[in-house]
């Protein structure tokens, strides 16, 4: 059974010169309201704000160099990178500035969140999108190589999706040089996620920057068409990929995956570098040059289409008409308006800040609505219990499950655990009142975005007596 979509149209407003949460503040932002925080990393955090004049949406990565002159240079390397960047796969660079040891990048907007969020655990997603994303993938990738920048870390995670679910690949926080002035050198540092590492990077010394981001795709298309990683990291000594190189392709995840596609990830996951397919071999390949005709209605109703469609019926619709849909799981329009740990919810204060004059068009996120701006986010639901109850509950789940579970912050909890890999897996849970009902917002920190996911569910589903399904109506504007 698909995941059933569950958002919370959640605009958290805070007029103020200083925007301070859980952990950081972003000052400098009087015309911006900080609305959520959108992730987070070993780095810090990237939040989405919004300007209250103009409507435009960005996401600001907000970067703590307090750690040492080793992360100070990176930054000023993923700035340096960042600057050089201009294709419509790659995550836009508006620009930067320095707080002291704090560098706020900022960047455009995603608002269909990130490619892990598409990939339904152990299913993958319909073979069509994965052939789409792939493509807009491969010209990013296609791009940044043909301007001499290797990525390093391509990955579901670092893999965003616009309104209009263009794929944008984000995150130059391990991007580096290959070549420079038509001088091409070889890399020597292991870098990146074992899972999606080409297996030279664990057995030579000197590798080539353009076939080991291109094995890093393939892994990627595998996740996208199967719904799980083969392996752990490609050595020997890993069973998975030992039966792979044996060509065992009955086994999972191959057998889930059609012939055409797997002959092409045979050519992408080439354990031998020089014998791996290149980009421009690529566009040769069956599969990927294949059109898939287009589908005249998509099958699932998606979230920026029904809000479009709402949008042309009537202006006035737009903060009333998104009730939740019992068959999309709820998705709630109400805005939160509040300071931390505080919050209540009501209509915009100003609902005209956030709507967006023709004039804007052009301008970053000026082609979204409001409602667009929210990230598609599936890993988050309500309950039926107060916060303290839910509370209760997830913990008793938890420890059930034998995760470790800490109180972080007000309303805040942090899981601990060991993934199916057992690779650690961290993450957050958000307790928010909304609407007399209180929203679990689950939030990955440390480990595999599948497996996080995949967890979710069992924990969700663990929870499906105390899960919410209740439509709420909104009040119209
Ligand atoms: N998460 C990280 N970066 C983001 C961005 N630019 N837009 C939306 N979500 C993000």
């Amino acid at each position: 059974m698909g995941i059933k979509t569950q958002l919370m149209t959640c605009y958290q407003t805070y007029f103020l010169t200083c925007v301070r949460t859980c952990s950081m503040a972003v000052p400098f932002v009087q015309d911006w309201d900080l609305i959520q925080t959108l992730g987070e990393g070993a780095y810090g955090e990237v939040r989405l704000l919004v300007n209250r004049q103009t409507g435009e949406a960005v996401a600001v990565k907000v970067i703590d160099t307090s750690q040492g002159k080793e992360c100070s240079e990176n930054v000023k390397k993923e700035i340096c990178i960042n600057k050089v960047l201009s294709h419509p796969n790659v995550v836009r660079f508006f620009g930067h500035r320095r707080e002291g040891p704090t560098v706020y990048l900022f960047l455009e907007y995603c608002s269909g969140g990130e490619l892990f969020d598409r990939i339904e655990p152990d299913l993958g997603m319909p073979e069509r999108e994965a052939h789409r994303f792939f493509q807009q993938l491969m010209a990013a990738v296609e791009y940044l190589h043909s301007v001499g920048i290797t990525h390093r870390d391509i990955k579901p995670e670092n893999i965003l999706l616009d309104d209009k679910d263009n794929l944008k690949l984000s995150d130059f926080g391990l991007a580096t040089m290959f070549r420079h002035r038509g001088r091409e050198r070889r890399l020597n540092r292991l870098c990146g996620t074992l899972p999606y590492v080409a297996p030279e990077l664990l057995s030579k010394l000197e590798f080539n920057a353009q076939p080991a981001d291109v094995w890093a795709c393939g892994i990627v298309l595998t996740a996208m068409l199967a719904g799980e990683l083969p392996w752990d990291q490609p050595s020997e000594s890993c069973q998975e990929y030992s039966d792979w190189l044996q060509k065992k392709t009955y086994l999972s995840p191959w057998k889930k995956i059609k012939h055409t596609p797997l002959s092409l990830l045979s050519k992408l996951l080439q354990a031998l570098p020089e014998e791996r397919l290149s980009i421009s071999d690529l566009k040769t390949d069956p599969w990927f040059s294949q059109t898939f005709t287009p589908l005249a209605s998509h099958n699932k109703l998606l979230l920026s289409d029904r809000l479009l469609r709402d949008r042309n019926n009537s202006d006035r619709v737009q903060f009333s008409s998104s009730q939740p849909d019992p068959a999309l799981g709820v998705w709630e329009g109400s805005v939160c308006v509040g300071v931390q740990d505080q919050v209540s919810f009501s209509q915009p204060a100003r609902p005209d800040n956030m709507l967006l004059g023709s004039q804007l068009l052009g301008t970053p996120g000026a082609s979204q609505t409001p409602w667009q701006r929210l990230v598609r986010r599936m890993t988050r639901f309500f309950t039926t219990l107060d916060t303290s109850a839910s509370c209760s509950a997830l913990r008793d789940t938890c420890i059930d499950l034998g995760h470790t579970f800490k109180h972080t912050c007000t309303n805040q909890v942090t899981v601990s655990t060991l993934d199916r890999r057992n690779n650690k897996l961290i993450f957050k849970v958000h307790l928010m009142e909304l609407d007399e009902r209180v929203l679990l917002d689950f939030r990955l920190s440390k480990g595999d975005g599948l497996e996080f996911k995949r967890l979710f569910l069992k924990i969700k589903q663990k929870l499906s007596d105390i899960i919410s399904t209740q439509r709420i109506p909104l009040p119209v504007t």
